[in-house]
């Protein structure tokens, strides 16, 4: 497979109305199946309005477009209480907007899909069963054959290294292993997009690292759109070609950045470089006091 290249980063910030710029990157492995593959996610205008029985209605989302292409790797960084979640349940089909729509390749999202993988944060996986169980789970519900079901998600056990693993309980694996899972069983259905709320938020800083490593491997390998939310600001900077900084009350982007970090990972397979490189230390500054600055507005954090 041809190694992507790298480019400069660009540090500008564009307005959140600025349309975003299709990923110009070759399509790698990005092939149209039935589930969807191939094709854009894209929010436009998306508000949410949470009622509040007493007090003041909550405006988690206002007018928030967004769109993702395969291939792009979007990050959204943001102050607690943004609205980061509610725009992921929102690209799931979990909760609907209360105004704007939200479509797949022209499509509206009416609801949950197996066009759309979602890794939380807990692994959500069924305890009772085994490590290949989990991972078929899905498609046995919409009814693949077992033999079919068994081929599908062999490939995605593979892809994130737990081949020796598939018939272990799930009690008996770590919690980097049991993330490792779900996102097999999220890639299983060969979704269009994958949507991952703080997947790595658990995890002990070392097994965060390889993670992160083994989650752009795996994007890069299937080409997949990817939304990801992290409280990590190097998280973010590492993984991101496209990182969304949003604002609380009402939720909102107010800054969008390309960025290349993960190329250049590519390129020389040393997370800890591409981390200390000046701009990579620069944008790290820059963006934590834009999000300091919503959290403390906010009364979340005290320095
Ligand atoms: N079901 C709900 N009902 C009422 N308010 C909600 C609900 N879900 C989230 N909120 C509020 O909406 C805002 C955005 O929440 P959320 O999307 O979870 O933000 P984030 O993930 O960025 O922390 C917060 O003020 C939160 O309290
Ligand atoms: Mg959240």
């Amino acid at each position: 497979m041809a190694q992507v290249k790298g480019r400069p980063a660009s540090k500008k910030a564009k307005s959140a109305s600025t349309k975003s710029r299709k990923n110009s990157r070759p399509a790698k492995g990005g092939k149209a199946t039935g589930n969807g593959s191939g094709k854009e996610l894209r929010a436009e205008a998306v508000t949410v309005v949470y009622p509040v029985k007493e007090g003041d209605d909550v405006h988690a989302l206002e007018k928030v477009s967004l769109s993702i292409s395969p291939g792009d790797f979007v990050v959204a960084l943001g102050a607690s209480g943004c609205g980061k979640t509610t725009f992921l349940n929102l690209l799931a089909g979990f909760i609907k907007p209360t105004e704007g729509n939200v479509t797949l390749g022209g499509k509206p999202v009416l609801g949950p899909g197996a066009d759309r993988g979602v890794v939380f944060q807990k692994h959500a996986l069924l305890p009772w069963l085994k490590v290949l169980q989990n991972v078929t789970f899905g498609l046995k519900m919409q009814g693949i054959p077992q033999d079919k079901r068994r081929d599908m998600a062999r490939k995605y056990i593979d892809l994130v290294g737990l081949k020796d693993f598939e018939q272990k309980n799930i009690y008996e694996l770590s919690g980097g292993m049991q993330q490792r899972v779900g996102l097999a069983r999220a890639l299983t259905s060969d979704p269009a997009a994958l949507l991952m709320d703080e997947p790595l938020g658990a995890l002990d800083a070392l097994t965060r690292d390889n993670m992160q490593e083994l989650i752009l491997d795996v994007w890069r390998e299937t080409h997949k759109a990817i939304f990801f939310i992290t409280h990590s600001v190097e998280e973010a900077l590492f993984m991101a070609t496209k990182l969304i900084v949003m604002s609380p009350r009402p939720g909102r982007i107010t800054h969008e950045y390309e960025l290349d970090f993960c190329h250049r990972f590519f390129e020389c397979r040393d997370a800890r470089k591409v981390k200390s490189m000046p701009d990579f230390i620069e944008m790290r500054e820059e963006i934590i006091t834009i999000i300091r600055g919503d959290e403390l507005e906010g009364g979340n954090i005290h320095v």
